[in-house]
């Protein structure tokens, strides 16, 4: 029997990380996060200083990196970087490091290296689109900018007292532009993906809505 292959897809705070790790948890199967690949790449640049437009500096430092997700860890060079990708920082350049062909070309490599031998659920902006097309279900998180807003601001109020909502929401919108525009393998809802809006369901619920699909179709 094929694998289970779940691909999640959507725009930036629309819950999808959230979602895809009870979903992982629920059905015992592997759970990748491949925004965290793209942040932990993101993380090592801004660290070491490296100007996010020069393009040939950005590939030379990923030529010499390693990003692995094992474990529901993202390791980068061997090192656990979860709690140091999440910042608004990283948040508002990703998208900008995200869009390199060459980051893409190495970083969905080892994408779908996992994928060959796991059940997996991979969320992500690309997976159903192209990661993962053959993947069995593909579902399409959303909800609309001001609610993706104000989770993203729930989050990150703790940690910077200062920052407004509106300009959380602004950020959102700047990253699904970027997101949604790019050259190669831009977010988009395949024909063939179930679309779900998160903007008025908790997590509970749409966990329950893609368990019961995946159920009612055979798995
Ligand atoms: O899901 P996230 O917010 O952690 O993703 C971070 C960024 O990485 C997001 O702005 C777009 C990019 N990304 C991508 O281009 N392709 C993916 N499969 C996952 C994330």
């Amino acid at each position: 029997m094929s694998n289970l292959v779940i691909a999640i897809d959507g725009p930036a705070g629309a819950g999808k990380s959230t979602v895809a790790k009870l979903i992982a948890q629920n059905l015992n199967i592997v759970y990748i996060d491949t925004g965290s690949m793209y942040r932990a790449l993101t993380y090592k640049l801004l660290k070491e200083n490296i100007d996010l437009n020069n393009t040939s500096k950005i590939i030379d430092v990923l030529n010499s990196t390693k990003i692995d997700f094992r474990d529901n860890h993202i390791f980068l060079d061997d090192e656990i970087v979860d709690d140091k990708i999440r910042t608004n920082k990283i948040n508002n350049n990703v998208s900008l490091v995200a869009k390199i062909k060459e980051v893409r070309e190495k970083l969905v490599k080892i994408q779908r290296n996992i994928s060959k031998n796991n059940d997996i659920i991979m969320d992500g902006r690309d997976i159903g689109s192209y990661v993962l097309p053959n993947a069995k279900f593909k579902f399409y998180i959303t909800a609309n900018p001001e609610e993706r807003g104000k989770r993203r601001y729930k989050e990150l109020i703790k940690e910077y007292p200062n920052i407004k909502l509106s300009e959380i929401i602004e950020e959102i919108k700047e990253r699904d532009k970027i997101d949604k525009t790019r050259n190669i393998a831009p977010l988009i809802k395949t024909e063939d993906s179930i679309e779900i809006d998160t903007t008025n369901k908790s997590i509970e619920e749409v966990v329950k809505i893609i368990l019961n699909y995946i159920e009612k179709n055979n798995y």
